[in-house]
């Protein structure tokens, strides 16, 4: 199985989960991302891996025309099922955002990606962009940071799992496996900012900037359980938890509610800062 396809079917079986225990995550950064951005009235936006659409759907009534490009058709579902009704000048486009095929040259103003980038090759999908930004277009792009693998909770989760998984997997399940133990090629080709200008200019950005931060802090109210419900949503998580037995299911459970203690304040409530790389760059004149 294609990497490209391991990545769909993930969303695929992910996506039924997301609006209910991911979107919540996600949706401050997005926030926080187009505050950035500062779109003027008029702008063409593209939200690349736009999933349901929370990009999108923050964009409503600030910009001009949006469009939302994903390759996973059920995100994509989701996406235009939340519109509400009578909404104009949006579209959701199934695509490829490593070529962009379908989107003419130079037909946006803006190009906006939270979190959609890292299944992507970084200089194809960052070529793909350059093209059909209008010269002076921008870009803005956050992407998970490295994880601190003893100070983020979603690696304590993660960890925590992985020594009640079954020894053998199959199908999907080994495919995943594969999948999640190969590095991407976002992660190896984009290690540092340095990284990030290198490859940004190269593709015909210019103003590059790329920052390494802590930019959002979200707070999980109802603790411990809203947060382990936010990394089991994830299809490999949610597929290996459904194969363990009742007691190593358990078992696991109680040794993550132990291990993320620390990250809850005295009310309970789980707080996470995860690191952020947020690249923005200007196409080149
Ligand atoms: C982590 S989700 C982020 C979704 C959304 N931007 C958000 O903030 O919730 C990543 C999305 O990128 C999409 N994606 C992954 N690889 C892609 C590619 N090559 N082209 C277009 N979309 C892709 C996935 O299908 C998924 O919907």
């Amino acid at each position: 199985m294609q990497r490209s396809n391991v990545v769909e079917a993930l969303y695929r079986h992910t996506a039924p989960r997301y609006e209910t225990a991911i979107a919540p995550v996600m949706r401050p950064f997005a926030g926080d991302l187009i505050q950035a951005a500062r779109i003027r009235p008029g702008d063409v936006v593209l939200d690349i891996g736009t999933g349901t659409g929370i990009v999108v759907r923050t964009l409503l009534g600030r910009a001009g025309r949006i469009l939302g490009v994903d390759t996973a058709m059920p995100m994509l579902r989701i996406a235009r099922s939340l519109l509400p009704a009578g909404t104009k000048h949006v579209t959701f486009l199934q695509c490829d955002a490593n070529t962009l095929d379908g989107l003419g040259n130079a037909c946006c103003d803006v190009a906006i990606a939270s979190f959609g980038l890292g299944d992507c090759h970084p200089d194809r999908v960052f070529r793909a962009i350059a093209r059909v930004l209008r010269p002076g277009g921008r870009l803005y792009s956050q992407e998970w940071g490295p994880y601190d693998r003893s100070g983020d909770p979603r690696a304590i989760v993660n960890d925590t799992l992985a020594d009640y998984v079954t020894e053998a997997a199959e199908g999907l399940r080994q495919r995943f496996r594969q999948h999640l133990a190969v590095p991407r090629p976002w992660d190896t080709r984009l290690q540092d900012s340095d990284d990030y200008v290198e490859a940004l200019a190269e593709a015909g950005f210019i103003r590059v900037k790329v920052t390494e931060s802590r930019p959002v802090t979200v707070i999980f109210d109802a603790g411990v359980s809203q947060f382990l419900d936010y990394v089991l949503a994830w299809a490999p998580q949610q597929m290996e938890l459904q194969a363990m037995s009742i007691a190593d299911r358990r078992a696991f459970h109680q040794a993550a509610t132990q291990r993320l203690a620390p990250f809850c304040d005295a009310t309970g409530k789980l707080h996470w800062q995860p690191l952020v790389f947020r690249a923005s760059g200007v196409r080149k004149f």
